[in-house]
């Protein structure tokens, strides 16, 4: 097949570990015989610097003419440490999502067995641990009027939330619940918000249509603390914009590095997919980041192409090389590779045959010129 891809790297870490993801592309279109066209183009501060945008027109046609986006990551400090700056990097990104109307945020939580020891939490508590959380995109506080008054004492963020904008990412979420364990929780602050009131009338309303799924309903902070207490009672999540990034950040830490976690965001047009974490400035340039975020997204961006055997691969690929502890320093600060050989590597064993255990070992006694 023949796709076309558009990569926006962005910011701090984001052209690191999206090298490391189009070599894993590059490995992919050689084994199953696809051809990738790769179309770059500038997002962030990264955009603001040569064009004082933050996401220039050329950029969104070229996601909009592609079959799938690939993003790194967007952030800069020098924006962060300025509350008056009126360009920022994010903007970006999130006008990016709501020119694609990306409304649905996929956020998927798998713990990698080999690893279970990296996290901060017991293992009692999180073996089992596999739900996804479904966060709506492009609606709620992050897109409402805000504003300052006159005399710029007080500020405002308004979050509205209409019945369409839940229905159709919920329908996706009990849709997802259907096929995976059968139970959806609703996250929200209906004790004290109307926008809160509104999901839980319209996910019970929508709940009808799918006896056979258990729907729980958790208050946001209530839930803060289940998902780090008990998190393998958890399926599905399904929640609006801003407790899904606060919520999402925080499942991440169960899995041992934020740095592990991809993500898909889909809607109307092409679906983009990005590592969950930021643009980790402090280790840009240093080839430390993890890129395994990056290279699982592009497993689910293979996916939405309908390339499973391809995607399949991607992930045992990953999943082999983690077991061997051929990891970056975020997971192992003792003994660690650098974020360029874990992308060569995974790009390697994908491209070769070497599928048993025998080769696999072989190549790391120096028996092919890799490491
Ligand atoms: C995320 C990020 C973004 C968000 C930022 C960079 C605007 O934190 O994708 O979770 O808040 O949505
Ligand atoms: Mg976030």
């Amino acid at each position: 097949m023949e796709k076309r891809i558009a990569v926006l790297a962005g910011d701090g870490i984001g052209s690191e570990v999206i090298k490391q993801a189009i070599k894993v592309l590059d490995a992919v279109s050689h084994r199953f015989k696809h051809t990738f066209t790769y179309d770059f183009a500038l997002v962030g501060a990264a955009a603001i610097d040569e064009t004082g945008d933050p996401l220039p027109e050329e950029t969104i046609e070229a996601c909009r003419l592609a079959d799938a986006v690939l993003f790194g990551a967007i952030g800069d400090p020098k924006y962060d440490d300025d509350p008056k700056a009126k360009v920022r990097p994010e903007q970006g990104l999130l006008k990016l999502r709501k020119s694609l109307g990306l409304y649905a945020n996929i956020r998927p939580v798998q713990l990698f067995e080999s690893l279970i020891d990296r996290s901060p939490l017991r293992e009692d508590r999180i073996s089992g641990t596999d739900l996804v959380v479904y966060r709506e995109l492009t609606g709620g506080i992050y897109f409402g009027n805000k504003g300052r008054s006159e005399d710029g004492k007080s500020a405002f963020d308004h979050c509205d939330y209409t019945v369409e904008e839940i229905t159709r990412i919920a329908t996706m979420a009990f849709e997802a619940a259907g096929r995976r364990r059968k139970k959806l929780t609703l996250v929200d602050k209906a004790n004290v918000l109307e926008t809160s009131r509104l999901w839980r009338e319209t996910v019970q309303k929508l709940a009808e249509k799918y006896p056979e799924i258990e729907v729980e309903y958790l208050f946001v902070d209530n839930a803060a603390m289940q998902v780090i207490q008990r998190p393998n009672q958890f399926d599905v999540i399904l929640t609006e914009n801003m407790f899904g990034d606060i919520i999402s950040d925080e499942t991440s830490v169960i899995t041992g590095s934020i740095g592990l976690l991809p993500s898909a965001s889909v809607g109307e047009q092409t679906s983009l997919f990005e590592p969950i974490h930021g643009s980790y400035p402090q280790a840009a340039g240093k080839d430390i980041a993890n890129p395994v975020a990056t290279i699982l997204s592009v497993a689910m961006l293979l996916e939405s192409l309908e390339m499973f055997d391809e995607a399949k691969r991607v992930r045992s690929t990953v999943n082999k090389v983690i077991e061997k502890g051929l990891v970056t320093p975020d997971l192992n600060p003792e003994d660690f590779i650098s974020c360029s050989k874990v992308g060569d590597i995974i790009a390697l064993l994908i491209e070769s045959d070497l599928d048993d255990d025998t080769s696999f070992e072989n190549l790391f006694e120096g028996k092919l010129p890799l490491i």
